[in-house]
């Protein structure tokens, strides 16, 4: 039967939430695990797997386990970010992270934003390559917020309305 991985990396929480939104939405044969417990991945026919942004890009293990996704495989990626949803700071590393499961098939992308804590702010507010992002992340405070979560599920439906259809288009 055909089996759903959901899977994640974080530091504080965020997208550990996202993650167990669209775990929750998704029905039949499926598992949620951190990334690092992740295993073979050959079993399943959709990999869900999230990051946080960090400088920008994608967190090295997500590197490392994004291009371990076997060739043809279909992928689902999502992230959680400090920066304004929409601006290039969110898109860049999601787009980054396309690239790496390019020999994937990827069926689709979600984001939204995750609160920084506020010991990673103030170190992170002193170098100037941060300075761009850092002052937007004051208004992440409040995120993921049950908006955020309620999308996250949306997104996990319709990738499975796809995946039952046959048909996959990105988002
Ligand atoms: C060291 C560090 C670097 C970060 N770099 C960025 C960044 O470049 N752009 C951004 O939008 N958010 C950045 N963030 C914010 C995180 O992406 C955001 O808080 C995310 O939701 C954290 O997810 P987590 O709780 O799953 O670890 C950074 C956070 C930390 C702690």
């Amino acid at each position: 039967m055909a089996k759903t991985l959901v899977t994640y990396f974080t530091r504080t929480g965020n997208t550990k939430l996202v993650a167990e939104a669209i775990f929750g939405a998704l029905s039949g044969n499926k598992t949620i695990q951190p990334m690092a417990e992740a295993g073979d991945l050959a079993p399943y026919h959709l990999i869900f797997a999230g990051f946080p942004v960090q400088t920008h890009s994608v967190p090295y293990p997500v590197e490392v386990f994004l291009k371990s996704i076997p060739e043809g495989q279909k992928v689902a990626l999502f992230s959680t970010h400090g920066s304004v949803t929409g601006s290039s700071l969110s898109r860049e590393a999601l787009e980054y992270a396309s690239v790496l499961v390019a020999k994937a098939h990827l069926v689709g992308t979600f984001s939204c934003r995750g609160k920084v804590s506020m010991r990673a702010l103030e170190v992170l507010m002193q170098s100037p390559e941060h300075e761009a992002w850092a002052d937007m992340a004051a208004s992440a405070a409040t995120h993921p917020d049950e908006s955020d979560i309620e999308d996250a599920r949306a997104f996990a439906r319709w990738i499975m309305t796809l995946s039952v259809q046959g048909q996959y288009r990105g988002l």
